[in-house]
């Protein structure tokens, strides 16, 4: 999987903290958002509602969906998600759906679409399901059942695999992205447009990393040493030398930006974290988080405790 932050992006993030950088007290992170608004009443079933293939389209672009991804379905209706990932962005995908005409049906319409060898209905209550296989589940359900999918998902995925859900959000797990799409034929509520959230599941990077620093930066600090604290992707981080101005997790993807005890030197680093050790590269920041001709060095972290 290519890198999900990439320095451009991990930039521009930092661009909304130069305040940060230029020496204004941190901003506190984001509040949890409250759960949706307009939560319907408690349903004991989710009613079958198709999402419409530009919504579908969008769903799996923001997942980045690609020939190396599972893509489950929970809840697969007509099979459209499933099979628009097998046929357009050439995934193996599953759909998981209760009843069984609308399997016959999704079925028939795999066929049709050529991809009966890669997109596959089963019939199964999706609560009966463990998550450890797919990199990417999509969903159109209702809030509560988001809810309950909540810690499954969180507890089993694999960290870096992603969740798209049209529609309803996952309470205070905040969406690492969110897409409103005009919809002037939704055909239930007054909201003439449809959301699409995705979250990254997270890795596990909280407690304290030292960081072995390339030659190119070893003259701002002998040794680093950085604490991590997280919630969810949201990650606090303290440094012994010098201070953190920033920091992003998304998936196994981290950032931040460390600036030197000095005050003036100041670094991004980026990299892939997998279990205990965190490597990628750093690259010295200008006074405005503005990259220099600095050349990018590789860096590696072990988590120590
Ligand atoms: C809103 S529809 C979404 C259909 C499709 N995913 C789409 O986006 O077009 C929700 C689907 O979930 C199915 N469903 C409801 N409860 C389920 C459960 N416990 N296990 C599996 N499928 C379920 C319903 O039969 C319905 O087809």
């Amino acid at each position: 999987m290519k890198p999900t932050i990439s320095r451009r992006e991990a930039l521009a993030t930092l661009g909304a903290s130069l305040a940060s950088l230029a020496g204004a007290p941190r901003a506190a992170a984001p509040s949890a958002p409250s759960p949706t608004a307009t939560l319907p009443a408690p349903m004991e079933e989710v009613p079958y509602v198709q999402t419409p293939p530009h919504a579908v389209r969008r769903m799996l672009q923001l997942a980045e969906v690609s020939a190396r991804d599972t893509v489950w379905d929970l809840g697969s209706g007509d099979g459209r998600i499933v099979i628009a990932s097998a046929r357009d962005f050439g995934a193996r995908s599953t759909g998981y759906e209760i009843d069984p005409a609308l399997i016959a049906e999704s079925r028939r319409l795999a066929q049709a679409a050529r991809v009966a060898g890669r997109a596959q209905f089963l019939e199964r209550d999706l609560f009966t399901l463990s998550f450890a296989a797919p990199s990417v589940v999509t969903m159109y359900l209702l809030p509560e059942f988001n809810l309950k999918l909540r810690p499954l998902l969180l507890a089993q995925m694999r960290p870096g695999a992603r969740v798209v859900s049209h529609e309803w959000d996952m309470g205070d797990w905040q969406a690492d992205e969110t897409l409103t799409l005009p919809s002037p034929d939704k055909p239930y509520g007054t909201a003439r447009e449809r959301r699409i959230f995705l979250w990254w599941i997270p890795a596990t990077v909280a407690g304290r990393w030292r960081v072995q620093l390339p030659k190119a930066a070893a003259h701002a600090a002998q040794g680093l040493t950085l604490d991590l604290s997280q919630t969810l992707q949201m990650v606090t981080a303290g440094a012994a030398q010098g201070r953190v101005a920033w920091s992003l997790l998304r998936g196994t993807e981290l950032a931040l930006a460390w600036v030197a005890a000095d005050g003036r030197s100041r670094w991004l680093l980026t990299g892939q974290v997998a279990g205990d050790t965190w490597r990628g590269e750093v690259q010295a920041l200008g006074a405005w988080a503005n990259t220099t001709e600095a050349r990018a060095a590789p860096f590696v972290a072990q988590r120590v405790g």
